[in-house]
């Protein structure tokens, strides 16, 4: 699952006690394991070698360039949805060609950036991208245009929405018939046939991407297989489908061992799939969560512990600013203290231990929302001010969700490689909240 491990009640992540990092580095901090997320890009990687995948981690689940240092140094592509998320794979050093670019709402300046047409603007290699996701035909229009001026020959892949409800909130549900994302089959049929050949942007590939935390192998054996037929049918009009990018999607264990594995995941899509990649279909995956998830555990701090009637609220100093996803999507962290007594080290995570002296726990943050909270009527040991809390599983849409609503400073990121701890974000500071509210400037009309 992960390197965060408690030894004799003390929590560490791979070689480092987590609460003498914290007693360093402050909190809130998240802290990722490299061993963590480099051996899960190779469990999949290797679960789907057979198809000779390229492997686009997906920049939005974690974004921070040394966790895509990391990750490209092992070969591995970046999945990105913006010219921002396009600049920090450039900088982790990913080439181009491994670079695949999604997002409804492409603008002019990132579609030139990504054909290559920074002009220089940036210290980084700006070579043309793999792949466009296109997501309706406008887009495909512009892009070509914007190709067809810089002289440029892009590829596109068509985002196909197949009409699959899954994923683990309606909001992650992205491959359902009512969502903003993708055409439907027939017109991607359509367009395909159209600008397959397109000189300057071919499109002659198909996209995937059906939601987020699919603990299930069956609804993208379901995307899979309509994907094929879309493929099969342009075959008898004459056009060969060149790309098959899956999306993102497999699930990460927030709770104990509670998705499948890799393997599962390829035992179902690769038989598939194994004939159509060795014909020479280029097959992409755009994973995300499965790989940063696990890899990252987020500290704080006990403020206070307040008892309001029956409620006991434990006041941190994250809150839905640092981690927006139980607020969000009401999702499940389990939490737990990085030091306890040896009868309450957790035997698993999970929302309910059995365990002895636990009592429920509101989990809350500093923010003014009733929104803000980590963990809901959760079983927790005592806990006093000071204590060091971790959330567990929270390297995915974490940080890169967080926010400074209530003009709360960005929290640390640190690295754990072994017994050696780096930070990789330096915390913000209460300065750092105004370094762009300039002195008022004349708009030039
Ligand atoms: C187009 C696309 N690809 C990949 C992903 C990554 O999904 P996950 O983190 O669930 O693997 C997302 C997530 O929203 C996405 O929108």
């Amino acid at each position: 699952m992960d390197s965060f491990r408690y030894d004799d009640g003390e929590l560490f992540g791979e070689g480092v006690r987590l609460t003498d990092l914290a007693a360093h580095v402050g909190t809130p901090t998240y802290v990722y394991s490299a061993a963590t997320l480099t051996g899960h890009y190779d469990r999949l990687a290797a679960a789907f070698a057979p198809l000779r995948p390229l492997i686009c981690y997906s920049v939005k689940s974690c974004s921070n360039i040394h966790v895509l240092r990391s990750l490209a140094a092992r070969g591995c592509g970046m999945d990105v949805v913006s010219g921002g998320e396009l600049r920090r794979a450039r900088l982790a050093g990913v080439p181009g060609e491994r670079i695949v670019f999604a997002g409804v709402g492409k603008t002019e300046r990132e579609i030139a950036d990504a054909l290559g047409g920074s002009a220089g603007a940036h210290e980084i290699d700006d070579a043309p991208i793999a792949q466009f996701n296109v997501e309706s035909e406008p887009e495909y229009e512009l892009i070509a245009s914007i190709a067809r001026t810089m002289n440029a020959r892009g590829v596109a892949a068509i985002r196909v929405n197949p009409a699959i409800e899954a994923g683990h909130h309606a909001y992650v549900a992205t491959g359902a018939a009512h969502s903003k994302f993708g055409v439907p089959p027939e017109h991607a049929r359509e367009l395909i046939r159209r600008f397959a050949h397109e000189k300057h942007l071919s499109l002659a590939g198909i996209h995937l991407h059906l939601g987020s935390s699919i603990a299930d192998t069956a609804p993208f054996v379901e995307a899979v297989r309509k994907a094929l037929e879309l493929i099969d049918a342009l075959a008898r009009d004459g056009v060969t489908v060149t790309a098959l990018d899956l999306g993102g999607g497999f699930a990460a264990d927030y709770e104990s061992d509670t998705s499948p594995s890799y393997t599962e995941y390829a035992a179902a899509l690769v038989p598939l799939l194994r004939e159509r990649a060795a014909a020479g279909l280029r097959i992409i995956l755009e994973p995300g969560r499965t790989i940063s998830a696990n890899a990252g555990v987020l500290l704080t701090r006990v403020l206070y512990v307040k008892l309001t009637g029956p409620k006991k609220y434990i006041v941190c100093d994250a809150g839905m600013h640092t981690l927006i996803r139980p607020a969000l999507y009401g999702s499940f962290h389990f939490v737990w203290p990085a030091a306890v007594a040896p009868q309450h080290e957790p035997p698993r995570r999970a929302e309910r231990l059995d365990l002895p002296g636990l009592e429920p726990c509101d989990v809350v943050g500093p923010v003014c929302e009733s929104a803000d909270f980590l963990a809901r009527e959760r079983p927790l040991p005592p806990l006093a001010r000071g204590d060091l809390l971790a959330v567990f599983s929270a390297g995915a849409y974490g940080m890169s969700m967080a926010s400074r609503y209530n003009s709360h400073p960005l929290p640390a990121e640190v690295l754990i490689d072994g017994s050696r701890a780096r930070i990789i974000r330096r915390r913000e500071s209460p300065e750092d909240l105004t370094l762009h509210e300039i002195e008022p400037e004349d708009v030039p009309f």
